[in-house]
């Protein structure tokens, strides 16, 4: 009797475990499901905004300590800038066009105002997840091209995937097209002292792409190259925007090089003044 007892024990025991077990499992995957279905939801709102948004970004560099003067290079910016789409940046010099693009590409942070990132703030973001956005969602391009003079064509566009710990023949991969892409086969052991102005500005443009980012930005990429050079990279920027459908802002001077430009964003002493 008691052995019998004790078996129908064990027995109600194993459905209350089994039960038990059931409804756990159900309530994690209820939970599991829904958080997925947040962050599915989170990602179109992400895919379908604006991919950058400035609202009310001003900045302001004092000069000489806390007692020096202030100088103002932003004032109350508003613009915003859809995914995909190709955007001139013009101006004259000393006019923020610099501070507005190290903003955006958060090398640098606005004094007041927010800046959106696929509607994140980058003021908000942890130093890591600021690390991300320079690696990997942003890519430069300067006037000046900062290239290593020391590293060939292929080592300089390379560092970017070094930092991401992308393995070497991955490395080798996506660098090969991207150099045939602009044009660069045949030229990757090649220091930049050894290449034209215009062929280095094309290595900045592999550098800039190798870990395909959401975002090309270029600081007068043709600043310091003639103008049929510049109209040549100019070029390969707009193929970028149009057939890969990268979101481009460049900032230049020429105004023959933004004819075609549909969105010319011109500001003047800090402030947007059309767009
Ligand atoms: N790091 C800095 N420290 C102090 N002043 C700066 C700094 N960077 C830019 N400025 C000043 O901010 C203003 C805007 O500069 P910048 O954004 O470089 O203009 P642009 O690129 O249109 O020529 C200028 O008056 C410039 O002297
Ligand atoms: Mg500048």
């Amino acid at each position: 009797m008691p052995l019998a007892f004790f078996l129908s024990f064990l027995r109600l025991l194993n459905i209350c475990f089994n039960l038990t077990v059931s409804l756990f499992s159900r309530e994690v995957f209820v939970l599991t499901k829904e958080k997925e279905e947040e962050k599915e939801k989170k990602s179109e709102s992400k895919k379908s905004g604006p991919v950058i948004e400035l609202r009310g970004v001003s900045k302001t560099y004092r000069m000489g300590g806390t007692q020096g003067v202030e100088v103002r290079a932003l004032s109350g910016v508003d613009l915003s800038i859809r995914r995909g789409e190709f955007v001139a940046i013009m101006g004259p010099s000393g006019s923020g066009k610099s501070t507005l693009m190290n903003c955006v590409g958060a090398l640098d942070l606005p004094t007041q105002g927010s800046i959106l990132l696929d509607g994140e703030d980058i003021a908000k973001m942890s130093e890591s997840d600021l690390a991300t956005v320079r690696g990997e969602k942003i890519g430069f391009v300067f006037q000046n091209f900062n290239l290593i003079h020391s590293l060939t064509a292929y080592e300089n566009a390379e560092l970017p995937l070094l930092f991401q710990n992308i393995e070497e023949g991955e490395r080798r991969k996506r660098l090969e097209k991207i150099f045939s892409r602009v044009g660069l086969t045949g030229r990757w052991d090649h220091r930049p002292m050894e290449l034209s102005g215009g062929e280095q500005q094309r290595v900045a443009v592999v550098r800039a792409l190798a870990v395909d980012p959401e975002v090309v930005l270029a600081d007068e990429p043709t600043g310091n190259l003639d103008s049929k050079t510049g109209l040549e990279i100019m070029e390969l920027l707009r193929e970028l925007n149009e057939k890969e459908g990268k979101t481009v802002i460049i900032v230049t001077h020429d105004a023959g090089l933004v004819k075609h430009v549909r969105r010319v964003v011109r500001i003047k002493d800090g402030r947007i003044i059309s767009q």
